[in-house]
């Protein structure tokens, strides 16, 4: 198992460290491959990533990644989608689950559902056209790409309640009666149950009655902007983390980006990161994933936090205090 390790920009620098001590901590086989990739990179070189940067990646078998700030560069394409459509990483699994003890901004933790985005269509095609008066991105919405996704979830959905929400807007936005049809067809060949709401309406509920929910499927922007909103349910935007999942690849990712307001000064919170590590053993079968929750449980309660929790840890001390705990409860 080759995992390519890519820290990118502001807090992705220190989160990622972090999150290598407690993948450590478990002495798997694994070949570590780091990369520099990003805003510094292009800073120093003129680019952020390269074609050979991509091979190598690609002789990997899975990556784990910080944040990289975007390039003030009209023609620059985004480091994070250009490796999520070249491994045709289509499923973006972001789990949205308390950790005990911390309230989000509802004040409620009896909650645990997972955002299914797809991510390689919708609004984030890649085909438009910007122009002086009129400026347009083409939302592509495909049979193949609804039908990977839907039996994404669908799968899930068997592993857990058996339940799932289809989220779209095809009231107005005619491209999502497919997606709509396709999981619905999906989820009935499944034997899953499934319901549907429009987005916006998916967005209140799911600040009013998130425990409704379990498994929720969307088109790749509703998935983005309600995965960000759902972070605030679980407390902050350092809590939550994400896997991009194709048939060969998975690629784990922080939902959060690279805060350059607060890099540099040891205080970003590596939760989210950390839960990714758990995700990426997960993904490799490996029981002992759930020790991240355990380890994670015991930091909260000995206070062992970074100050947007409330505590006075840095970073490296979250680190530090999780991989102990793995190392002496393995
Ligand atoms: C995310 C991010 C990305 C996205 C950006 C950085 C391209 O917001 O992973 O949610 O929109 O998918
Ligand atoms: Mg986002």
């Amino acid at each position: 198992m080759k995992l390519a390790v890519i820290e990118g920009d502001g807090i992705g620098r220190e989160v990622i460290p972090a999150a290598v001590e407690v993948l450590d901590a478990f002495e798997l086989e694994l070949e570590k491959v780091p990369l520099e990739l990003g805003y510094a990179r292009w800073e120093r070189t003129g680019t952020a990533m390269s074609e050979e940067d991509l091979e190598i990646i690609k002789e990997c078998d899975a990556v784990l990644f910080g944040a990289v700030t975007t390039v003030p560069d009209p023609n620059y394409k985004s480091v994070l989608l250009t490796i999520r459509k070249e491994l045709d990483l289509y499923a973006n699994v972001r789990p949205v689950k308390p950790l005990p003890g911390i309230m989000g901004v509802t004040g409620r933790n009896d909650f645990d559902f997972i955002i299914v985005r797809e991510n390689t269509e919708g609004l984030y095609s890649g085909i438009e056209e910007i122009g002086h008066d009129l400026s347009w991105t083409k939302r592509v919405i495909t049979r193949k790409g609804s039908e990977r996704i839907a039996e994404y979830a669908c799968k899930l959905s068997k592993e857990r309640s058996n339940k799932l929400t289809i989220v779209h807007k095809s009231n107005v936005l005619k491209s999502d009666k497919l997606f709509l049809d396709v999981c619905r067809q999906t989820a009935s060949a499944y034997g899953v149950e499934y319901g549907d709401v429009l987005v916006d309406s998916m967005a209140y509920s799911l600040m009013m009655h998130p425990e409704k929910y379990d498994i929720v499927v969307t088109t790749n922007l509703f998935g983005d902007i309600l995965s960000d909103m759902c972070a605030a349910l679980v407390g902050s935007l350092g809590l939550v983390p994400s896997a991009n999942i194709g048939k060969k690849y998975a690629f784990f990712e922080p939902v959060h980006g690279s805060a350059p307001d607060i890099a540099g000064r040891g205080i970003s919170n590596p939760l989210a990161a950390i839960l990714c590590v758990k995700m990426f053993l997960e993904w490799m079968s490996k029981p002992e994933a759930l020790l991240i929750d355990d380890a994670i449980a015991d930091i909260l309660q000995k206070k062992t936090i970074t100050p947007d929790l409330g505590g006075r840890a840095s970073t490296a001390e979250v680190g530090h205090a999780v991989a102990k705990y793995i190392i002496q409860n393995l």
